[in-house]
């Protein structure tokens, strides 16, 4: 049984999708959260009102994870609510989709500084926080794993993603702090509604025959990955990547 009593965690992007999910499951486990949202703020609003519901603690923080200010008034504001800091999730992300020709300078950098820098930030800035026992999850993507067409910045911003968790959890492992990623595969989330994948017919087709388990996941199947991973059943565990995609390849 996974326990978080008396943890603090942090959730970039939980206003929606899987990082909402995130933040229901560590709550249910014991942790207290800070929710962060970067512009839908009535959407961390209802997260933090279902955890105060079902009995947890939680609170709505906004920030840009790209902004090096934000992400500094986030941790600052985590701590002061909580007193602690011992789970970090980087699962905010940017993503769009299209062809080499089609990609601009703003795009790249869109991807590269909520994707990477916002990770590398909000490490930075919670590293001091953290002590014995402490963990870092970043969200990757099982579909950097399998090259596609048009995905070029989003699944070069998680493959960096993906390389930075293995070198940090060396750098983080003598203090005893535990780096991992979750990779998902296809899920259903407002981020993949908002581009179009769940209304293209031949997309959802293609995505659910590249999934093992043949069909779409839903944030509910991503989060408990976090939470072990989060948790001291997972103590002997870092600088990996736990897919959970239901066999995306
Ligand atoms: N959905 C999939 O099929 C899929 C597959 C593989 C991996 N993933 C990964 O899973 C994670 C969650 O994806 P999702 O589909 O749940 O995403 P989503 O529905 O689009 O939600 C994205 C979340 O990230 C937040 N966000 C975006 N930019 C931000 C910024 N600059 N600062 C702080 N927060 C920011 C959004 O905040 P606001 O709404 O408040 O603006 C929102 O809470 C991402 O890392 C994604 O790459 C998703």
């Amino acid at each position: 049984m996974v326990d978080l009593a008396g943890k603090v965690a942090i959730v970039t992007g939980g206003s929606k999708g899987i990082g909402a999910e995130i933040a229901f499951r560590l709550a249910d486990a014991g942790a207290a959260v800070a929710v962060n949202y970067a512009s839908d703020r009535e959407g961390a609003e209802r997260v933090v009102e279902r955890i105060g519901a079902a009995g947890g603690r939680a609170v709505a923080l906004g920030a840009d994870v790209s902004s090096e200010s934000d992400v500094q008034g986030l941790v600052a504001q985590a701590v002061a609510a909580f007193g602690r800091l011992d789970i970090v999730v980087n699962n905010a992300a940017y993503f769009s989709f299209g062809p080499v020709e089609a990609i601009s300078v703003d795009d790249y950098r869109r991807h590269f500084d909520v994707n990477v820098l916002g990770a590398i930030l909000l490490t930075r800035e919670a590293s001091p926080h953290l002590t014995e026992g402490g963990s870092i999850i970043n969200i990757g993507s099982a579909g950097v794993l399998n090259p596609m067409p048009n995905a070029l910045l989003y699944a070069g911003s998680k493959a960096a993603l993906e390389r930075i968790t293995r070198f940090l959890a060396k750098e983080l492992g003598p203090r005893q702090i535990r780096v991992n990623m979750v990779l998902p595969g296809a899920t259903d989330t407002e981020g993949n509604r908002r581009i179009g994948t769940l209304d293209n017919e031949a997309a959802v087709k293609a995505l659910i025959e590249h999934t093992a388990l043949r069909r779409f996941g839903h944030p509910e199947d991503v989060a408990p990955a976090v939470v072990f991973l989060a948790s001291d059943e997972a103590a002997w565990i870092t600088g990996t990547m736990l897919e959970a995609s239901g066999g995306f390849s």
